[in-house]
């Protein structure tokens, strides 16, 4: 499994030997951003390399004997079924899912498309609510919540991380993971302490100013996750995040992913079709039809 992640971090430093592991940089004054905006188009490789370097971090923090906790159940769905009224008729979309997520795994959700994959994951993240069955997150049924309890359960408990990036294209990367903070109602002497951290935990410490338009789609997606991350959730769901991306930039994503588990103790349930990125997962759930085959 971590050979995989040895060999994207051998082919990426290769690059640029010049790799930092973790970087200690304060962030820059605004009135310092156009001079960062200028230097963007040489530094593009070595922030690609930064988040190469996140798996270094990960790795020698793993190589310490630092294991990852699992005792508490994040997730405990039982017999969830989903039906839509679509046309007169019920389009029946959840058959009875059964599943279970322990705090620091890595759980992946396959299947083909229009089996359910995203209807799941809308509803382990309380967006949505199941027409039977029960969903339990961390021994709260979700499924008996009302919206406004629901909506506050999200806000402070729960991140998301979508294909499309999801970024308001006209705030820099630093004001986006701002924004996050701000709506989850942490207090502002917090904030740029914990953007700071976000941003350099992805290996984006030298794009902070940069807006989603000056970034790679890897870059982008790396603020997505900084920007999910940034309220400190303890599940993060994730709807197919590396879809839009290449294979380099979708093993960067996935370095995070596994960095964060440890570094942030989040617990990470995402969505994919890539067989290479299943192979990191914990546990891996497919979906045909509705239904998880074993
Ligand atoms: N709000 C809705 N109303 C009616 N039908 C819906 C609704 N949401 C999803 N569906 C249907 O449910 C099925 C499953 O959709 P879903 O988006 O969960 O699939 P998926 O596995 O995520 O697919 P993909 O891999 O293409 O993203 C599809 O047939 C879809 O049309
Ligand atoms: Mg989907």
């Amino acid at each position: 499994m971590m050979r995989w992640f040895r060999k994207t971090v051998k082919s990426e430093q290769s690059d640029d030997q010049d790799v930092k592991v973790m970087s200690n940089e304060t962030p820059e004054a605004p009135e310092a951003q156009q001079e960062e905006l200028d230097q963007a188009a040489g530094e593009r490789e070595q922030g690609r390399d930064e988040a190469a370097a996140t798996t270094l971090a990960a790795e020698e923090e793993g190589s310490r004997g630092k294991s990852r906790d699992f005792s508490e159940t994040i997730l405990s769905v039982r017999e969830v079924h989903r039906t839509f009224p679509v046309g007169g008729t019920e389009l029946h979309v959840l058959k009875g899912i059964n599943m279970e997520v322990r705090s620091g795994q890595l759980v992946m959700l396959k299947g083909r498309s229009g089996s359910g994959k995203t209807t799941l994951l809308n509803m382990l993240g309380g967006l949505d609510q199941p027409t039977k069955g029960e969903i339990l997150f961390r021994g709260q049924p979700l499924h008996q919540l009302s919206d406004d309890k629901r909506t506050v359960l999200r806000r402070d408990q729960i991140g998301f991380i979508f294909q499309a990036y999801a970024l308001l294209p006209l705030l820099s990367a630093w004001e986006n993971v701002e924004l996050s903070l701000r709506m989850a109602g942490v207090p502002p002497q917090q904030w740029k302490p914990r953007v700071t951290e976000c941003l350099e935990l992805v290996g984006l410490g030298k794009r902070m100013f940069h807006r989603p338009f000056e970034m790679s789609g890897g870059e982008q997606q790396r603020v997505a996750i900084a920007k999910a991350i940034a309220h400190r959730p303890k599940l993060l769901l994730a709807d197919e995040p590396t879809a839009n991306l290449d294979s380099q930039m979708g093993a960067q994503v996935m370095t995070v992913f596994k960095n964060i588990i440890h570094t942030e103790h989040v617990t990470i349930c995402m969505t994919t079709h890539d067989p290479t990125i299943l192979e990191v997962a914990d546990h891996v759930y497919e979906m045909v039809d509705g239904k998880f085959i074993e």
